[in-house]
């Protein structure tokens, strides 16, 4: 059967005030939809044709998080911990070994926890689409770039040989924005990071590409233990996993890429200039109060907030912080989370 499987371990920094290290964004509800992002992601889940029971990954610290979540929604999933943050790839690898270890033939779908789809039956039927050529390859999907981010990574499919998914000519993580741009030229995708392929073909590929993860998450897997709804990885084992991202460690080098190019309302609201582009502008509010503002986006959990005379910003508060970005500068957030780590 096809097993969703749902990676909800990230932290999301560039939503900072709102997302913190204890309450990630893929546990808000970030789009005023009454649910948080993880919360569709798994309904959206549940809405494919002939879905097994889905598996999430995250870390042993937003274990609560995730399973009250799952719960308000009457859902029963396999849950596996990660002691640690390791990243994608060792995320990926657990999760096909737990796939596997129950099911030979398992088709695994890859569903990061923090993404908005407006289309779902375009969704959907790019999945089904795309299962038969998932059995031997790993099938991304593919989104029309509009502007030269720099946080996605970069296919260009191959057109020359047959039907969609296309092979995979080139596959490049964040590039900076001068690639970027001739990428969007030469007719690049906006990789969706959505990750479509038999558990078996997935697992072949990390052993090939970085083997020292492959063992390391094979140790533990093979010492997990059940604790409660929980299966907790082995904290030994993954200590030793050198974090990397599934797109670096295997995306860039596979010969088994394929991408199905794919418009179904797709954003990944992993900044707030992406939650800006999704939504199309700030979240009216009546605590928001705004005259002569342009292109920007002003949120608050906080007090009322009011702009006069601004272009170009954003600006997030909470009970307890308040920041002001402007756009230009939105890359550039993570150094200043790490300035204000390190002046506590
Ligand atoms: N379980 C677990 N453990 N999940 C993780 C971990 C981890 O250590 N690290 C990240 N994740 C989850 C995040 O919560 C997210 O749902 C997903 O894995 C992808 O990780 P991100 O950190 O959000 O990746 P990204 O946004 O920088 O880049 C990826 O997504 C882009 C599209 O949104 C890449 O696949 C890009 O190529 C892609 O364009
Ligand atoms: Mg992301």
């Amino acid at each position: 059967a096809l097993v969703p499987v749902i990676l909800a371990g990230g932290q999301g920094t560039r939503l900072w005030p709102e997302s913190r290290a204890d309450r990630p964004k893929q546990f808000l509800d970030l789009t005023g939809a009454g649910l948080s992002l993880f919360q569709q992601t798994l309904l959206r889940a549940c809405k494919l044709p002939d879905c097994g029971r889905l598996i999430v990954v995250t870390h042993n610290a937003y274990r609560f998080q995730a399973a009250e979540h799952i719960q308000a929604l009457g859902l029963d999933v396999d849950l596996l911990l990660e002691p640690e943050a390791r990243h994608t790839t060792a995320a990926i690898t657990s999760a096909a070994l737990h796939a596997l270890a129950s099911q030979q033939d398992a088709t695994l779908l890859y569903l990061p926890a923090d993404h908005i789809i407006q289309d779902e039956s375009s969704f959907i039927e790019a999945v089904t689409r795309s299962l038969a050529a998932a059995q031997s390859s790993i099938v991304t999907f593919g989104v029309v770039p509009d502007y030269p981010a720099t946080g996605y990574g970069y296919i260009r499919p191959d057109q020359s040989s047959g039907d969609a998914p296309y092979p995979v000519q080139t596959f490049i993580e964040k590039p900076d924005s001068d690639t970027a741009n001739v990428y969007i030229q030469q007719g690049y995708l906006w990789n969706a990071g959505i990750f479509l392929g038999a558990a078996e073909v997935f697992l072949q590929e990390v052993r090939h590409w970085v083997p020292e993860t492959y063992q390391n998450c094979s140790q533990a897997y093979k010492c997990a233990v059940r604790d409660l709804d929980f299966l907790r990885l082995d904290a030994e084992a993954y200590q030793n996993i050198a974090p990397q991202g599934f797109d670096h460690s295997v995306m860039e080098n596979t010969d088994k890429a394929r991408v199905l190019p794919v418009s179904m309302g797709w954003s990944d609201i992993g900044s707030w200039e992406g939650l800006l582009k999704a939504e199309g502008g700030g979240n009216a509010s009546e605590r928001i109060y705004s005259l002569n503002t342009s292109n920007s986006l002003i949120r608050s959990s906080g007090p009322a907030v009011a702009t006069v005379g601004i272009d170009n910003q954003i600006i997030v508060v909470t009970e307890d912080a308040v920041l002001v970005m402007g756009r230009q500068s939105a890359d550039q957030l993570p150094q200043l989370l790490q300035i204000m780590q390190a002046a506590g």
